[in-house]
């Protein structure tokens, strides 16, 4: 595996004092020593049209690179209406096709949200896992971090005030390495089987 470890943010939100996009900025300096959290951020990716899929735009064709040089990914959902957003479902979208050319193919993944409600993004989290079976990506379970009540843990500048919260982040970024080194010796000892 390579070291530092890359671990691949994506916020949901394109707000530029978006809690999402407040909490993978917190998330770069939360990450344990021998990992590194990038961003990758979604302003520029059109929306999907199938028929650009063979030659997609080159904001797209970035990003797909981005996740494929990732050891992990981490994706930071707002909930719009009780589910994803549609800017992150476009662009999960877009690195999915060509069919059989998805750069989340066999990818480890944690995600986290931040709402400005007392659910913390849950029930986007959970068709976020749910969009995660047919990617065949490989979700972290635990810990879960739901951000709720956000407008109360970042100052006005978008920095994460809230002690608890960088814990949970803390934790949950640590957790995502082990996941990801677990599933490289795995990965690794099939292929030697092989
Ligand atoms: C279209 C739309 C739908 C929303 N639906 C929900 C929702 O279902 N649950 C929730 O907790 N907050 C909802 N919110 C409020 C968001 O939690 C809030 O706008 C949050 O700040 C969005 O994330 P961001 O700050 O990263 O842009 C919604 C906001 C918008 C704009």
């Amino acid at each position: 595996m390579n070291t530092p470890m890359t671990i691949l943010g994506i916020a949901g939100s394109l707000r530029k004092a978006s809690f999402n996009r407040a909490a993978l900025r917190a998330a770069q300096q939360l990450a344990p020593a021998g990992a590194t959290v990038e961003i990758f951020d979604l302003e520029g990716i059109p929306p999907f049209n199938q028929d650009e899929e063979a030659r997609p735009p080159e904001r797209v064709r970035q990003f797909k690179q981005r996740i494929r040089a990732a050891d992990a990914i981490l994706m930071v959902t707002p909930e719009y209406n009780y589910s994803i957003p549609g800017v992150l479902k476009n662009a999960i979208d877009w690195a999915s096709r060509p069919y059989g050319d998805s750069a989340w193919e066999g990818k480890p993944v944690a995600l986290m949200g931040a709402s400005v409600g007392a659910m913390g993004t849950s029930r986007a989290q959970y068709h976020l896992r749910q969009v995660f079976v047919f990617l065949n990506m490989y979700p972290l379970n635990r810990p879960e971090v739901m951000i709720t009540n956000a407008s109360q843990r970042f100052d006005e500048k978008g920095n994460l005030t809230d002690e608890e919260t960088k814990a949970h982040i803390r934790k949950l970024l640590a957790a995502l390495v082990e996941w990801a080194k677990h599933h490289e010796a795995g990965k690794q000892a099939t292929a030697a089987r092989a």
